[in-house]
C-alpha cells in the first residue's frame, strides 16, 4: 500500500466508530433533503441519497452491483433488501471491510452480499462480470480518476450502468483562500471539478447518460450532521473516551465550514458500457 492509502485505511478505521455513535449510521455520505426545513434524521437522509442514487441505475432481481469504495457497506444492505440484488461490496480500509462482513452474517444475508478489501485501481474481477457499478463518495480520494474509471468499465457487462456519485468543485475563481484551508482539514481528498466526471466516463468510452445536480436537495447534510452529532457528543464520550472525543468535536466545526462552502456542489453521472457492435454488421434501415 502506498501512503495516500494507508492512510486513508487509519483514518476510516479510527472514524468508524464515531460516525456510528454519532449519526447513527455508517453511511460516509450526503444525504438527500426533499424538503429543506424538514426536521429528517441523518441516516434517514443519507438512506434516501442511496436509493435515489441507486434507481437511476435501473436494477432488477438478480442483477449484480460492484460498490467501489463501498465503506462499512450499509448502502449495499438496504440495496440487497429493496432491490433483491446481489451486491459485492469492495473497499481499501480493512476494519470497514470486516465489519461488513460480520453484519451479512448476522443478518444472513450471505447469498446476496459479499465485502472484499481491493483497490478501486486494480480490482480482483474479471472483464464483463458485473451489470452495474458504482462509486458513491469514493472517487473523491482517488488521484488516479480515470484510471479508476477504466477498471470499473473493465469490470462492467455491455450495456450495464455505471453511477458515479459525488460532490464537485464549482468553477469558481476567488477560492484560493478556501482550498489552502480545505488542503489543511482534508489532505486525504481531492473533489473533481463539476462536469470533470461526465468527461472522463466519455475518456474511456462509456457513454453519459445524464448527470443530475443535487447541490441543493445535499446542501443540508453537513449543519444537520454536526447538530446531530452534538446531541451525541456523552454517548461518543463514553466510548472514545475524554481524550479523542475532544479532540474530534473539536475539529468538527471547521470540517463543516469547509465543507458547507458555496464552492461546493453535488453531481450524480450516469453512464453505460455501449452494447457489442458485432464486426461487419451494417445497420440496419427502416424506410
Ligand atoms: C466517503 S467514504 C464513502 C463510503 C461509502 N461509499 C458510503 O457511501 O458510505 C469513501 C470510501 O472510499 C474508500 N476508498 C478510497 N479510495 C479507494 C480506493 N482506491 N479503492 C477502494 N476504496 C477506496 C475509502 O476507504 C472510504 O471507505
Amino acid at each position: 500500500m502506498d501512503d495516500l492509502r494507508s492512510e486513508l485505511n487509519l483514518m476510516y478505521n479510527s472514524y468508524c466508530a464515531f460516525y456510528a455513535l454519532a449519526f447513527g449510521c455508517t453511511s460516509i455520505h450526503r444525504g438527500y433533503y426533499t424538503d429543506l426545513a424538514e426536521g429528517v434524521a441523518f441516516r434517514d437522509a443519507t438512506d434516501r441519497l442511496t436509493r435515489y442514487i441507486v434507481d437511476q441505475a435501473d436494477l432488477r432481481a438478480d442483477d449484480h452491483l460492484l460498490d467501489v469504495g463501498c465503506g462499512a457497506g450499509n448502502s449495499d444492505f438496504l440495496i440487497a433488501r429493496e432491490k433483491c440484488c446481489r451486491v459485492t461490496g469492495v473497499d481499501l480500509g480493512k476494519g470497514q471491510i470486516l465489519s461488513a462482513r460480520m453484519a451479512v452474517e448476522a443478518a444472513a444475508l450471505s447469498h446476496r452480499l459479499q465485502f472484499m478489501v481491493a483497490d478501486a485501481e486494480h480490482l480482483p474481477f474479471p472483464d464483463d462480470s458485473f451489470d452495474a457499478v458504482l462509486l458513491f463518495e469514493s472517487m473523491c480520494h482517488m488521484k488516479d480518476k480515470r484510471g479508476a474509471l477504466s477498471e470499473a468499465k473493465r469490470c462492467l457487462r455491455a450495456g450495464g450502468s455505471l453511477i458515479i456519485a459525488e460532490t464537485v468543485e464549482l468553477a469558481v475563481p476567488e477560492n484560493q483562500a478556501w482550498r489552502a484551508r480545505f488542503e489543511e482539514v482534508l489532505p486525504l481528498t481531492c473533489f473533481p471539478a463539476a462536469g470533470q466526471l461526465a468527461g472522463l466516463c466519455s475518456d474511456v468510452g462509456l457513454d453519459v447518460k445524464g448527470a443530475i445536480d443535487l447541490t441543493r436537495e445535499t446542501s443540508l447534510t453537513y449543519a444537520r450532521g454536526l447538530a446531530e452529532a452534538l446531541t451525541r457528543r456523552a454517548e461518543v464520550e463514553q466510548f472514545l473516551g475524554e481524550e479523542a472525543c475532544n479532540e474530534i468535536y473539536d475539529e468538527l466545526p471547521e470540517l463543516v465550514e469547509v465543507l458547507n462552502a458555496e464552492y461546493l456542489g453535488y453531481e450524480v453521472v450516469i453512464g453505460a458500457k455501449p452494447a457489442i457492435q458485432r464486426a461487419g454488421a451494417a445497420p440496419k434501415t427502416i424506410l
